[in-house]
């Protein structure tokens, strides 16, 4: 199967990460066509997956974009829907994995002739995209694509919603090895050592820096917790948030827990540093799509307490995988983080139970061949 995948990101958010693990089976005759050069490139390069850069032109429009600026930025578009619709001729279908991919690749689609698949990482709700951005996936999904592959349930409801065709639609979670989420118990003590933390009771968040992501929850809970929870920040500023950036920094100033806050920007080892923390919080104030995060702590064996909306009630079940809160309740966070410090059997039970559940449920394997199974009676027969 020959598939050019499309992404408009040169920096690896969760829903590249996934595609680099979709794409790799088919390495030998896929191609990853991006429209931003950067460090997602390098990454697909390193696991040998055939990647170009297909435009250096920035494509303006964003995820609240109006009407009128996302039409100003079809001009600069036509180039590159032309190149890739040139390129998709000798490939069996194109698989967009982002917005602004199923933008170029339903266009091309109807040039070259080939089947579109639609990988939606997004909640298409209102809390993350302008009415018009929704409206302009609907339809190109509704009119061009013969799937849309949808990383949750809750993704899947919000594009039904917003006026979807419900038939086109198949949920497929993001697949994760269970193997490489095991680290060395001798790295835990080293890492903490390093971290300057070692004693101390580390809650770990991961995810990249962006209000909606919610790290300054974590920062008001922490000063509700005893003296000895510190906090570790693991992510950076991806899609241009730094001053919500500076803004948690101030924030931490502000309240004078300097010392029990670290921030550690991008990291690649965080399989080693879940491994390193006592517990993992995920506080998105909107409705998280997916949130690898919280899976990628279950199978690394570290608890996890999590925003109570959108996928993620899908991956936690309360008290017996991780632990759910309300988003944006900084004082149940508070309280949640404290009974885990107090009962370290009552975390140990929970964290291998949500082990054993995510290496089955979330299987690469499993969810690989869900992928092939979806694909296959695209191009049958074998278009020409
Ligand atoms: N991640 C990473 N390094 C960091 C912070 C995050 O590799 O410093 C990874 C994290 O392990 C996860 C992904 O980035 O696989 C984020 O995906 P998620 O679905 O949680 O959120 P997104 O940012 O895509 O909304
Ligand atoms: C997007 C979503 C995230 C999801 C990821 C992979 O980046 O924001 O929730 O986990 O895609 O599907």
């Amino acid at each position: 199967m020959k598939i050019l995948f499309l992404d408009q990101s040169g920096k690896p958010g969760g829903a590249e990460l996934c595609l680099i693990d979709i794409a790799k089976p088919y390495r030998d005759s896929c191609l990853v066509g991006l429209f931003a050069d950067g460090p997602f490139r390098e990454l697909l390069e390193q696991q040998d997956i055939p990647v170009e850069v297909l435009t250096t032109e920035s494509i303006q429009v964003r995820k609240e974009s109006s009407l009128m600026q996302g039409l100003s930025s079809m001009g600069s578009l036509l180039p590159l829907i032309a190149k890739v619709a040139q390129k998709a001729r000798d490939y069996d279908l194109i698989y967009a994995n982002t917005q602004k991919a199923l933008v170029v690749g339903a266009l091309a689609s109807f040039l070259s002739r080939r089947p579109l698949v639609y990988h939606l990482h997004d909640i298409l709700s209102l809390d993350h995209f302008s009415r018009t951005n929704r409206a302009i996936a609907v339809t190109l999904a509704n009119t061009q694509a013969s799937l849309v592959i949808a990383n949750s349930q809750a993704s899947q409801a919000a594009f039904v919603e917003a006026g979807g065709r419900s038939p086109l639609t198949a949920v497929v979670y993001n697949g994760f090895n269970p193997d490489f989420y095991r680290a060395d118990e001798s790295q835990r003590k080293t890492l903490r050592q390093q971290l300057g933390l070692d004693g101390q009771f580390i809650v770990g968040h991961f995810s990249r820096l962006s209000p909606w992501k919610g790290q300054h929850i974590l920062i008001e809970a922490l000063t509700q917790c005893p003296e000895d929870v510190t906090a570790i920040f693991v992510g950076e500023a991806l899609f241009g948030e730094q001053d919500y950036a500076q803004s948690l920094h101030q924030q931490v100033a502000e309240l004078g827990i300097e010392k029990r806050i670290r921030f550690l920007g991008f990291r690649s080892d965080i399989v080693q540093l879940m491994s390193a923390c006592d517990l993992v919080a995920h506080t998105s104030v909107a409705p998280e799509p997916f949130g690898r995060v919280v899976v990628e702590a279950m199978l690394c064996g570290c608890p996890v307490v999590a925003a109570k909306a959108g996928g993620v009630v899908e991956l936690v079940e309360h008290e017996q995988t991780g632990w759910l809160i309300p988003p944006g309740d900084s004082a149940l966070l508070a309280d949640v983080i404290t009974n885990c410090r107090q009962q370290p059997e009552a975390r140990t039970i929970v964290a291998h139970q949500a082990r054993d559940t995510a290496s089955q449920r979330f299987h690469l394997n499993t969810i690989n061949q869900q992928i092939v199974q979806l694909l296959k009676p695209l191009i049958l027969p074998k278009a020409n």
